[in-house]
């Protein structure tokens, strides 16, 4: 096979609806080579001796060494020496506009080289390996065709390898442990030699750079891949069991979720993370206006801190009258959305240990008129989003889906939070199977159908489900905010956020749920609070910082609304974005701090956001990324003189400054704290 010249009108301009391709098969000689279009990265592939592999390069430099690709079939034979069928290459050059997002506009240009390989013995089963090569990574999957010698299949193990070819330093938090088998672990750091069974995205600081992530894209109907190191610096993944063992189970045509590869040259440039979506089909949701970005309040601290109960009783939070009180505020300050949890019925007695079979999708308590709150909400203009926690009894909730959405339609709800605190599913399947994965695309589909958008919690790994269905609009997936609730392990780490922006956040935006005012917890709390973690782990700026640089579509005003009366800084939270179609990361080391920059759909408004450690730090910022030739004014919030996330997490200093694309801020940080700037063209009154 020959590498293909490129003929002159292969690659298109830039264009929204524009894709053209230039394809050729050819005879199947390897090693065969794919670069992406700027060169830098080269997947060469090798079929030798029977065994498929391929290596990755960037620069020339080795970053993943040959590695084997292949499967191991439940009660069939181990896959026989291969042989290269067919080869074809094509070249695609597109874009697109993301409904919301963190960036306006997604560009998708890449070469691709699809395998069609085949045992060279009988029962010669084919199976096809499409690498795709971009500027910002590459990528791979497989496709089962269909077949005499493989219709119904069960996969044991998948066996593609990734051979690091350094010692890279990993970001990590643990998979498949027996408990706790969900995201909501701290992050560690090691040599990846180091590593045991860990979750994507994994990200990986090569000695001297570059920065490579590992994780996967267009997860639909496959398990969701963790990755095990089988040797010294190799992993393959690990795929989460249904309740007998078996991976995957599918049947031909079949294909795989991508294995995706980003790379860059330093962590600040590995946002805004795009690969995913790239790999994802396009939108199945023409018409997207009803989708709706937003910051929204709710009831569900006052839960987390022991001020309410989820269930009936005389600390019930979801009551008429209270949520009332908070689609007041929400809309009084300008805020899209409420959230109520503890709504519905079921929440009494062992939840979790019956697996929720209990919860009723429809029907609330005798205190809450859920008839009554909603047109409330909807004559105030304010999203009433309704709670659907389901401690993964998966059967149970899917019976309820179609009449509990078809309720919501009716009552104006278009928002739902999701939620699926277990382990496993009822029947015994992993939290993050090949069931789950299933199940949780049925939510998305049934939900768009329904004109409801999904915030989930305890869910699938986001991997660029939103490109397809944009009512996907965020997701935890990580520890949240909810962990410095006074929980008895203390809560987040000042450097926790740091490590999240370099990590989760590169799959896809995530419902932290920022906002706490209340630092030091003075609420009365009743839930495991300790004597010796009695604050949130932050300082009151950091809190605003984290609208900015902890990005997602829905954010949270997550405190008690009493916490926000006669709270200055609260004016940030009213005017922060969260649909951005620029993001310029300024600054960032993994696990000490980000400065990262971003311009709002609409207003032009460009917001700042800056975190850092429990080490105070100074970073002076070139506003070179502001329109020319226009006069702003930045609103600075910024850690007081004496802040300090331990002794002093209060103070805030509000300011403002008149500046142009010219200037520089100097941005003070106080140990563990932060700094929100909004930069808008008019001076703004603080209400
Ligand atoms: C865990 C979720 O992360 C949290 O937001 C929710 O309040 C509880 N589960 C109860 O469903
Ligand atoms: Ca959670």
């Amino acid at each position: 096979m020959r590498e293909l010249s490129r003929a002159s009108g292969v690659r298109t301009a830039l264009s929204i609806a524009g894709a053209l391709s230039i394809a050729t098969t050819g005879a199947s000689q390897t090693p065969l080579r794919l670069q992406s279009p700027n060169g830098r990265h080269v997947v060469q592939v090798d079929v030798a001796d029977g065994v498929a592999r391929y290596a990755v390069q960037r620069d020339g430099r080795a970053i993943v060494l040959p590695s084997n690709l292949g499967f191991l079939f439940r009660g069939a034979p181990v896959l026989g020496a291969l042989r290269v069928i067919t080869s074809t290459r094509a070249e695609r050059d597109t874009s697109w506009i993301q409904p919301w997002g963190e960036t306006g506009r997604v560009r998708d240009h890449h070469r691709e080289l699809r395998l069609r390989l085949a045992e060279s013995a009988p029962p010669a089963r084919e199976i096809v390996v499409v690498f795709r090569a971009f500027d910002d990574g590459v990528a791979f999957r497989y496709e089962l065709p269909s077949q005499p010698g493989l219709a119904d299949f069960e996969i044991e193990e998948e066996l593609t390898e990734f051979v690091l070819a350094d010692n890279s330093k990993a970001w990590w938090i643990p998979a498949n442990r027996p408990a706790m088998d969900r995201y909501e672990m701290l992050y560690a750091s090691s040599p990846v030699s180091m590593l045991d069974t860990v979750r994507t995205p994994l990200t990986l600081e090569m000695q001297g750079g570059p920065v490579v992530v590992l994780h996967e894209a267009h997860l639909e109907d496959y398990a969701a891949m963790d990755l095990a190191r089988v040797g010294e610096r190799t992993f393959r993944p690990a795929l989460a069991p249904w309740a007998d063992g078996v991976k995957v189970r599918g049947r031909t045509p079949f294909v795989t979720p991508w294995r995706t590869i980003q790379l860059a040259d330093r962590p600040a440039d590995l946002v805004p993370s795009v690969l995913g979506l790239k790999l994802n089909p396009p939108s199945r949701i023409s018409d997207t206006r009803w989708i709706r970005p937003m910051t929204y309040n709710g009831i569900w601290w006052g839960m987390h801190a022991g001020v309410y109960t989820w269930p009936a009783g005389p600390k019930h939070g979801a009551t008429t009258a209270n949520a009332k009180r908070y689609i007041d505020f929400a809309a009084a300050n300008r805020l899209g959305g409420t959230l109520v949890e503890g709504w519905n019925i079921g929440w009494d007695g062992d939840w979790i240990g019956t697996y929720g079979r209990n919860f009723s999708f429809t029907q609330p308590y005798p205190d809450y008129d859920l008839r009554a709150v909603a047109e409330y909400a909807r004559a105030k203009g304010v999203s009433l989003i309704a709670h659907n926690e389901t401690a993964m009894g998966l059967d149970h909730y899917e019976q309820q889906l179609d009449s509990a959405f078809a309720l919501y339609r009716q009552l104006g709800i278009s928002q739902i939070k999701t939620g699926y605190v277990n382990d496993r599913t009822a029947e015994g399947h992993a939290h993050t199977g090949q069931r789950m994965v299933r199940h949780f695309r049925t939510v998305i589909e049934t939900a768009a159908r329904y004109g409801i958008t999904v915030n989930a919690h305890e869910p699938i790994m986001d991997t660029g489900e939103r490109r397809t269905w944009p009512n996907m609009l965020s997701r935890e997936g990580a520890r949240g905010g909810e962990y410095n609730a006074g929980g008895p392990d203390g809560g987040n780490p000042p450097e926790h956020e740091t490590i999240l922006f370099f990590t989760r956040l590169l799959a896809g935006p995530m419902d932290y749920t920022p906002g706490i005012f209340d630092i030091l917890l003075r609420r009365p709390t009743g839930i495991g609070r300790t004597p010796d973690q009695p604050r949130v782990r932050t300082t009151l700026a950091k809190q605003l910082a984290l609208y900015v640089v902890l990005w997602s579509p829905v954010q949270m005003a997550a405190d008690l609304i009493e916490n926000y009366d006669a709270q200055p800084a609260f004016q940030f939270v009213r005017d922060v974005a969260v649909d951005w179609d620029s993001t310029v990361v300024v600054d960032g080391k993994i696990g000490d701090y980000v400065v990262v920059a971003r311009r709002a759909k609409g207003s032009g408004d460009w917001f700042i956001g800056a975190i850092t450690d429990e080490e105070s730090r100074t970073f002076d910022v070139p506003l070179s990324f502001l329109p020319p030739g226009v006069a702003m004014t930045a609103q600075v919030y910024a850690d007081g003189p004496t802040a300090h996330w331990l002794t002093n997490p209060l103070p805030v200093t509000i300011s403002s400054t008149p500046v142009t694309r010219a200037s520089r801020l100097r941005l003070r940080l106080a140990p563990g704290g932060g700094q929100a700037i909004r930069i808008s063209k008019r001076r703004t009154h603080t209400r």
